[in-house]
């Protein structure tokens, strides 16, 4: 059984925004090898408040109000990239915990060294701000994996020079690259390719399923917001932060290469990331394990038949 910290940077249920937090959190609830201990909320796609509130609001249509959620932090490190969202009229306000997002990691993760995998779908700033509150964090860490970041510049379709997360708070990511663990990266290159077709999500949404017919719904606003921005090409949208989960229990799925790797801070090419390869590990310890293909076909397949059984 894996224990696990999810740190997100939206859930779902805001007309027109990013849905695949909310199937990450989805995904990582239907999995039976998984138990999400807690649930902590970063600023990113949108603004904290209206991250927290979606996210406790999706647990309490999931029926999962019992998870703890603790609201992380408001802006990046150092850049005032803070995000501004509206909580939707139709959505409950509810509390998260009292105690910051940072220092529930820290102190869960203390309190069961080597048990717990982080899995960040958002901004690193909470991972970096709890590996800054307390240096044997990261160590006590089972295994940190990461949504975030494109290793192959070739591939990158991306609107900006770094993919959104590490874009978001580079010197975040920084802090992670530099903590002494190798997290487990899944990048854009692979996150990409599993994908989730309109015509999928309208047949979600007829589904007499609650979850899926509330996902298929949000999932097809999702896919028509972005294909009249023309972001995308064919009628789908990519499911980045499930890809993530789904590696935690079946990183069999992937291809990984060991890695030491880099991010760049400054402005112009904010959040790229320069991947080594090649490393002579007598000479420089690895400091990541890339995620560099993905069997797209069984990690999809993993991921509607887990949301299917919810
Ligand atoms: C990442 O940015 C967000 O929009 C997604 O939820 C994902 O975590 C992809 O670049
Ligand atoms: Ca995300």
């Amino acid at each position: 059984m894996e224990r696990i910290i999810l740190d997100v940077d939206l859930a779902m249920g805001a007309p027109g925004s990013d849905i695949d937090d909310g199937f990450a959190l989805a995904l990582a609830l239907a999995d039976p090898d998984i138990t999400v201990d807690l649930v902590t909320t970063v600023n990113g796609n949108t603004d904290v408040e209206t991250v927290t509130v979606l996210t406790l609001e999706l647990l309490h249509r999931l029926r999962r109000s019992d998870i703890p959620v603790h609201r992380g932090a408001q802006v990046p490190l150092i850049r005032p990239q803070a995000r501004f969202g509206t909580i939707p009229d139709d959505v409950e306000v509810r509390d998260p915990q009292p105690t910051p997002a940072a220092v529930a990691m820290v102190d869960h993760v203390l309190a069961h060294p080597g048990e717990i995998t982080l899995v960040a779908v958002g901004p690193l700033t909470n991972v970096a701000l709890a590996m800054r509150l307390n240096p044997s964090f990261a160590r006590a860490l089972k295994r940190l994996v990461i949504m975030g970041g494109v290793f192959d510049r070739s591939t990158n379709k991306a609107d900006r020079p770094g993919e959104f997360n590490v874009w978001n708070d580079p010197e975040a990511a920084h802090v992670v690259l530099t903590s002494g663990i190798a997290a487990w990266w899944v990048g854009l290159d692979v996150t990409v390719l599993v994908r989730l077709t309109r015509r999928r999500a309208l047949e979600m949404q007829e589904s007499a399923s609650p979850f899926e017919s509330f996902a298929g719904r949000y999932t097809v606003a999702w896919i028509d917001h972005r294909m009249k921005l023309g972001l995308e090409t064919d009628a789908s949208c990519a499911m980045h932060d499930p890809v993530a989960v789904a590696s935690v229990t079946h990183p069999e799925l992937l291809a990984w290469t060991d890695a030491y790797v880099q991010v760049e801070t400054g402005d112009r090419m904010q959040g790229a990331m320069l991947a080594d390869y090649n490393i002579d590990q007598a000479d420089r310890a690895i400091n990541a394990h890339v995620a560099r293909e993905v069997n797209a076909a069984s990690v999809s397949n993993f991921f509607q038949t887990r949301l299917k059984e919810m």
